[in-house]
C-alpha cells in the first residue's frame, strides 16, 4: 500500500475516533460518591486508547448506507464498551493472564482482580444503557432489532462463545475447522456487528446485508490471524501488549497450526475476499476496501 493512502487512512480513522471519544467517555464521567472507583476502573481501560476499529467501521458503514452519524453513535459507543470489557476480562489471570494492554498495565494490575471483573461487567451494562437510551429518528422496531444484533454478537453465540472455545482449546490440539469457528466467534462476531448493526438500522436489503456480513467475517478472520502473527513477531512498543502470550498459554492459533508463511497467505486471502464482497456498492465502498487492505499490514 502506498504511503499516501496509509496516511490518509490513519487520518480518516483519527477523525472518526475524535467524534466518537467524547460520547464514549460521557458514560464514565461520574466522579463523586462511594462508587467512584468503578468509573475510574472502567474509564481507565476505555480511555487507554486502542485502534477504535469496531466503532469506526460501524460509522463508516453508517455513512455508506446513508444513516445520520448521530443515530448510530450510541451503537458505536456500545460496541467499543463491549470490546473493552472483553479485553479486561481476557487479560485476567484466570484467562490469558496478561499485564500490559493498550500500552498500560492491565486493569487488574491497577485496580485488582475484583474491581477489574466489575469494570468489565460495568462496561457491558453501560453498553445496554447507552443503546436503550438512544433517541433517534429511526423506527423503534429497527432500533430493537439492532440492539438484538449487537447483544447476540457479544453473547454465547458470538464473542463469549468464541472465548469459551479458546479457553477449552488451551493445551489441546484442535482442528482447523474448530479454530476457524473459534476465530469467527471470538473476534469475528463483534466486527460482524460493526457492519450488521447499521445495516439493520438502515433496513438494508438481503443482498447488501450479505455483502456486509461477508466483508466483516473475512476482515475478522484476517484481523485475528494478523493478531496471532503479531503475537509472535510484533513489538510490545507498537502493539501496547506483550508478545508471546499465545505460546505461554498453549493456545492453538493459525500460526501454531499452519505456520507463519501460510498464515501470512491467509491474511491476504481473507482480505481479498473482504474487499471483493463490497463490489456491489461501487465507489461508495472505496474507503472500506482501503481500510481492509490497510489493516493487512498493521503493526499494532
Ligand atoms: C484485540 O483487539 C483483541 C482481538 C480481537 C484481536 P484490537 O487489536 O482491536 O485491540 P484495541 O482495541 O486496538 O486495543
Ligand atoms: C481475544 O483474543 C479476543 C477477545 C474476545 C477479547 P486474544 O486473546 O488473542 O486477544 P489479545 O491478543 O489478548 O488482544
Ligand atoms: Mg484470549
Ligand atoms: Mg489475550
Ligand atoms: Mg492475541
Amino acid at each position: 500500500m502506498i504511503e499516501r493512502v496509509k496516511t490518509a487512512m490513519k487520518e480518516l480513522i483519527k477523525s472518526y475516533a475524535a467524534r466518537l471519544e467524547p460520547q464514549l467517555y460521557a458514560a464514565v464521567g461520574e466522579k463523586d460518591g462511594l462508587t467512584k472507583t468503578i468509573y475510574e476502573a472502567a474509564g481507565y481501560s476505555l480511555k487507554a486508547g486502542g485502534k477504535r476499529l469496531r466503532p469506526v467501521l460501524m460509522l463508516m458503514f453508517a455513512e455508506l448506507l446513508g444513516l445520520a452519524e448521530q443515530d448510530v453513535m450510541p451503537f458505536a459507543c456500545a460496541l467499543e464498551m463491549i470490546h473493552t470489557y472483553s479485553l479486561i476480562h481476557d487479560d485476567l489471570p484466570a484467562m490469558d493472564n496478561d499485564d500490559l494492554r493498550r500500552g498500560k498495565p492491565t486493569n487488574h494490575k491497577v485496580f485488582g482482580e475484583a474491581m477489574a471483573i466489575l469494570a468489565g461487567d460495568a462496561l457491558l451494562n453501560m453498553a445496554a444503557e447507552t443503546v436503550s437510551a438512544a433517541r433517534c429518528s429511526i423506527p423503534a422496531g429497527r432500533v430493537l432489532a439492532a440492539v438484538h444484533e449487537l447483544f447476540s454478537a457479544s453473547g454465547t453465540k458470538g464473542m463469549i462463545g468464541g472465548q469459551v472455545i479458546d479457553i477449552e482449546s488451551e493445551g489441546r490440539a484442535v482442528s482447523l475447522e474448530t479454530l476457524q469457528k473459534l476465530q469467527l466467534l471470538k473476534t469475528g462476531a463483534l466486527i460482524r456487528a460493526a457492519g450488521r448493526v447499521p445495516a439493520v438500522l438502515a433496513a438494508a436489503d438481503e443482498q447488501q446485508l450479505e455483502a456486509i456480513t461477508q466483508y466483516c467475517e473475512n476482515l475478522g478472520m484476517a484481523f485475528q490471524i494478523r493478531d496471532d502473527l503479531l503475537d509472535v513477531y510484533g513489538s510490545t512498543e507498537e502493539l501496547g501488549k506483550r508478545i508471546g502470550s499465545d505460546e505461554a498459554n498453549q493456545k492453538t492459533t493459525y500460526v501454531s497450526l499452519c505456520g507463519m508463511e501460510k498464515s501470512e497467505q491467509l491474511v491476504e486471502e481473507y482480505t481479498g475476499k473482504a474487499v471483493a464482497s463490497l463490489d456491489i456498492f461501487g465507489d461508495k465502498a472505496a474507503q472500506l476496501k482501503e481500510l481492509a487492505v490497510y489493516l493487512t499490514n498493521r503493526r499494532s
